[in-house]
């Protein structure tokens, strides 16, 4: 097993808007071992995107180098598959030629018709929507949505898979059960995951590590917390576990204390003067 499967080393990036400079990253590093399951956390606008979409190849970092399994990064490429919050299907096509397209595309030269048939039908069973094949995306719930992009992207076979919030539009009960399924996949695949979230149990309960991002600009690796916690894990119980809680209290407090955003406090501040000013004694929470 590699130390450094994936690998960002001292990467910086800057947004450049009518000739002003905006640093968003500065000094970002960060090893991930293969078959690690990581979560970035982090407050809005700090960065997180910007790190999953370098990885990705998307983007370019301004400074710095990234690495997946020895070969650096420069182009989006099959190795690494994102999944947005927001599917990314096609509307025309049905739930398996969403998943056909993509397969078609890879697997062309390496797997026969009736292979790459059963590899688009084994990955829509491994998350459930084995029952769906022909519905568009229009005739399916937020959730399936989400499962069919799942299962286009793990039916890459990709090195790295990278979820940014993919939970984040869906509601909780659908959400739980989507978590569920990642954890029970990823057990299964080893998959080598970064995923972003800005939902702290989601965090806790699906990572290995949690790589927590200080605000911007100029954002960077706060704090990097180990999640010790044996698999498989279930929520219910976790609900009492002390470890669980132990850190989940660990990345509420960098969010909500070492990195408490400082347009929070101002904003709360101008109220307290408005308040005042306007002779309300209406408390404020
Ligand atoms: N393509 C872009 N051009 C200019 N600025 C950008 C671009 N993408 C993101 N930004 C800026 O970079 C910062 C980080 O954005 P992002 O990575 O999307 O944050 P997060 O995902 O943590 O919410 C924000 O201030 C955002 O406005
Ligand atoms: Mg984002």
């Amino acid at each position: 097993m590699s130390d450094r499967f994936l690998n960002l080393s001292k990467v910086h990036m800057n947004f450049e808007k009518n000739g002003t400079v905006n640093p968003v990253l500065r000094d970002v590093n960060l090893d991930v071992q293969r078959g690690e399951f990581i979560s970035l956390i982090g407050h809005s606008g700090c960065g997180k995107s910007t790190v999953l979409n370098i990885i990705a190849g998307l983007l370019r970092a301004s400074e710095g180098v990234v690495l997946v399994d020895n070969k650096e990064v420069n182009a989006p490429g099959p190795d690494r598959a994102l999944v947005f919050q927001n599917h990314s299907l096609l509307p025309w096509l049905t739930v398996y030629q969403n998943v056909e397209l993509a397969v078609d595309k890879i697997f062309r030269n390496s797997k026969t018709a009736a292979e790459r048939k059963d590899w688009i039908l084994h990955n829509l069973e491994m998350v459930n929507m084995g029952h769906a094949l022909d519905r568009l995306p229009s005739e399916i719930s937020g959730g399936m949505k989400q499962r069919v992009g799942i299962a286009r992207a793990l039916a890459m076979e990709p090195k790295v898979l990278l979820l940014d919030e993919p939970f984040g539009a869906l509601d909780a009960l659908t959400r739980a059960k989507l978590q569920d399924e990642v954890m029970r996949i990823q057990s299964e695949l080893q998959n080598t995951v970064v995923m972003i979230t800005h939902d702290v149990d989601e965090a806790v309960l699906l990572s290995d590590r949690i790589v927590m991002m200080t605000n911007g600009p100029a954002a960077t690796i706060g704090q990097i917390l180990d999640v010790d916690l044996p698999r498989p894990r279930d929520r219910i119980a976790m609900a009492d576990d002390t470890r669980y809680n132990h850190y989940r209290h660990e990345v509420l407090s960098f969010l909500y204390e070492k990195q408490r955003k400082v347009e929070d406090f101002d904003k709360h501040k101008q109220q307290r003067n408005s308040t005042v000013a306007s002779g309300s004694t209406k408390a404020h929470a």
